[in-house]
């Protein structure tokens, strides 16, 4: 087993900054570099996290003394990057969503398989505690129903306000619930999505501000994930998936998750961030080598992402989308 992890990081924008923070915190991490198109931003973040700069990622990538880097940057950038840490030898950890296209997916996932690296994905709500409790409670009761909201509002990085760069919000932030309702549901059979521009028409945004899907798992399960950018910051409970089964209904959000049953209810505080948790795994997953600590793989980030391109496409099309079965 390797003592330290040696570890760089592309991109210093918003998601490096909190992964930064949760890396400095581990003895056992050292972060040698970090990189960015933009110099400055590299530079301030090296200040201030007390670490290097490389110009480039294939100078970091170069660099001998990297064991393990971390992909943060646009996701119309992961394919390339991912890829390319991966052809390098050194573990992967990459932000979500996985990529913007199945192809580009299906690269990553094929490189992957290649490099036998190990691999973590930024779909951090796999990693609450509160998914243990929901699976506790719900233990072998159907799950019947599973419902899932983000309500947010004009997002703050640019590249992500336009759903060209950006994908759409059910790419960016609901691809977490549909993640975590894959945990409970399993796989999908069918799907029905719409999307709208209403809210903030007239305001020049070149996006939908509200995604609805609506689908059936292979179970029988229904599920309905409904995400709007028309909101407002301040709104309670931005965020969750409440998951359904006889006479209980546990309802997961980022800070807490909450048992409904004819007794009344209960509610479990998170002791710390999910990300934390999900750097902290992929940090021991890298320095024993075993990928079963990681939650988020590549594969399941994956299939999460087929889910939300195959809403899109149901969207755009208006019609029913039937995935296989077999798959
Ligand atoms: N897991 C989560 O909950 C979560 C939350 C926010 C963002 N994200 C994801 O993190 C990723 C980054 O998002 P962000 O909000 O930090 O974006 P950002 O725009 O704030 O930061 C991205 C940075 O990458 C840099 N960059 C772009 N191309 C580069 C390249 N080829 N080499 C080096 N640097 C490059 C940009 O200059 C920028 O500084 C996205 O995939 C996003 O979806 C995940």
């Amino acid at each position: 087993m390797m003592n330290k992890l040696r570890v760089g990081v592309i991109g210093c924008g918003r998601i490096a900054k909190s992964h930064l923070e949760h890396l400095q915190e581990m003895p056992q991490v050292h972060v040698v570099a970090v990189c960015d198109t933009i110099p400055k931003r590299a530079q301030e973040v090296a200040r201030r996290f007390g670490t290097s700069t490389f110009r480039t990622y294939q100078e970091l990538l170069d660099c001998p003394d990297i064991d393990a880097v971390f992909v943060c940057t646009p996701t119309t950038t992961h394919a390339d990057l991912g890829c390319a840490v991966m052809r390098s030898g050194r573990h992967l950890f990459i932000e979500k969503p996985l990529a913007l296209t199945q192809e580009e997916s299906q690269r990553l996932v094929a490189e992957a398989q290649r490099s036998g690296v190990i691999t973590s994905v930024g779909l951090q709500w796999r990693y609450l505690e509160g998914v243990s409790r929901a699976q506790e409670v719900l233990g072998d009761y159907p799950v019947t129903l599973i419902r899932g909201w983000y309500y947010w509002t004009w997002p703050m990085v640019g590249w992500i306000v336009d759903r060209r760069t950006g994908g759409g919000q059910m790419m960016d932030q609901g691809i977490h619930l549909l993640d975590l309702a894959r945990i409970f549901g399993g796989e999908l059979s069918e799907l029905y999505a719409r999307f709208t521009l209403m809210a903030r028409k007239g305001d020049g945004f070149p996006n939908w501000d509200s995604q609805v899907m609506v689908g059936q798992f292979q179970s029988g399960a229904l599920l309905n994930i409904a995400v709007t950018y028309a909101s407002f910051p301040q709104f309670p409970d931005i965020s969750g998936l409440e998951v359904v089964a006889k006479d209980r209904v546990m309802r997961i959000t980022p800070s807490r998750t909450t048992k409904f049953d004819p007794q009344g209810e209960v509610a479990w505080y998170e002791s710390q961030s999910a990300m934390a948790r999900a750097d902290q795994s992929f940090v021991e997953a890298c320095l024993t080598n075993h990928q079963s600590l990681v939650r988020s793989s590549i594969g399941d980030a994956a299939r999460s992402l087929e889910v939300v391109l195959a809403s899109t496409e149901s969207a755009e099309s208006g019609a029913v989308y039937h995935f296989d079965v077999q798959s």
